[in-house]
């Protein structure tokens, strides 16, 4: 197993902004999160082993959302968080999913949401900062104007810091609007976008990450490892072969589990047989080593698979290899 301190995350730009993030951020969707049969997924204590393994591997940004584990997820975090210097971590959280039912006003990105909520997601995470506020997704029932001016409110009062906006494939053009309409009034634009993009997800690859470039946006993947499909688990024949809480879904397998993202995942073994390295450490090294990528958004369930997820950084790719991978999944999405 990799030793974590020699692991030493680097930090790269976060697009236009002025700050830095980890080469590789860390996801906690998993903490607190209640599975189909009822149990939690990640315990209190597991997501402490594993903030702490991120920590001493050198990474500084921790991914989040006010409606992770119903709130337990930032609850452990800003737990974890008060016994360190909380200036050294980027935070990032995430608005829109609804909370409470029967309330329409409790979902989405309309201004009495988003004021209410800030205040409770600050409260959890025991912070009077977020670096980062990313609406989870598009609100085709709040105006943009209404959206920017809320989000630009936030930003003047000091509670966060820098504004993104996640998914949003195919409608990426509405972040472009909204970011004229912020710069045109002198309000915060949006900063970094959260796709998720891997291996066998690639539909980014057109107009999202054209605007991205052109916009200076920041890029950070989520399901960098396809849910686990990217780690080879599974097999062609026999389905999953080793240990997972997604075991048999048949969303996931729908999904995942098809002919086309076998072919990419022959291709990825062969790789990784080149260097060494497990199918995880190259999926995820393929996504750093990817032009118009800031930084993946690495998932764990165990504290081993984050140690063996976290070397990825140590591993260098040729270009032809860079290519192989990017080609194997064929298609219109292979360039750039
Ligand atoms: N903005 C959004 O809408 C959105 C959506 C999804 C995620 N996210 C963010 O992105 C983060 C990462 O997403 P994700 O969890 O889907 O990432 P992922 O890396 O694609 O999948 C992580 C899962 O794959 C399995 N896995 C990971 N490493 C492994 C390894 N080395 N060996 C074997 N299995 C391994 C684990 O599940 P099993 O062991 O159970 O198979 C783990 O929970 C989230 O935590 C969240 O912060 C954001």
């Amino acid at each position: 197993m990799a030793d974590l301190s020699e692991i030493d995350l680097e930090f790269v730009q976060l697009g236009g902004t002025g700050i830095q993030t980890s080469e590789l951020q860390f996801g906690t969707w998993r903490f607190g999160k209640e599975t189909e049969e009822g149990n939690v997924e990640i315990g209190e204590q597991r997501a402490h082993q594993l903030l702490d393994a991120y920590a001493e591997a050198g990474g500084r940004y921790i991914d989040t959302a006010d409606v992770y584990g119903g709130g337990e997820s930032e609850r452990w975090i800003g737990d974890w968080l008060a016994d360190r210097d909380r200036e050294r971590y980027t935070i990032a959280s995430k608005i829109f999913w609804q909370i409470r039912d029967g309330d329409p006003n409790s979902r989405g990105t309309n201004r009495k949401n988003i004021r209410n909520r800030i205040d409770a997601l600050l409260d959890r995470l025991g912070t009077d900062y977020v670096d980062v506020l990313y609406i989870h997704r598009w609100d085709d029932q709040t105006d943009a104007r209404e959206l920017m001016k809320t989000l630009d409110g936030l930003v003047e009062d000091g509670k966060v810091h820098y504004l993104g906006a996640s998914t949003l494939r195919p409608d990426a053009w509405k972040v472009a609007r909204a970011n004229e309409i912020a710069r045109s009034e002198g309000w915060e634009p949006f900063s970094v976008l959260q796709p998720r993009y891997n291996l066998v997800d690639r539909e980014i690859e057109g107009d999202y990450l054209k605007m991205a470039r052109h916009e200076d946006l920041a890029v950070c993947p989520w399901s960098p490892l396809g849910q686990g499909f990217l780690t080879g688990k599974y097999d062609r024949e026999d389905g999953l072969t080793g240990e997972s809480r997604v075991a048999e879904s048949s969303r996931f397998a729908d999904a995942y589990l098809t002919e086309e993202n076998f072919d990419v995942h022959d291709e990825l073994d062969a790789v990784a047989d080149e260097v060494d390295a497990s199918p995880a450490q190259v999926a995820l090294a393929w996504l750093v080593h990817r032009d118009g990528v800031t930084a993946p958004i690495v998932g764990a369930r165990t504290v081993e698979q984050l140690e063996e997820n976290l070397a990825a950084a140590t591993i260098d790719l040729s270009d032809e290899q860079v290519d192989r991978l990017t080609q194997s999944k064929g298609g219109p999405y292979a360039h750039l």
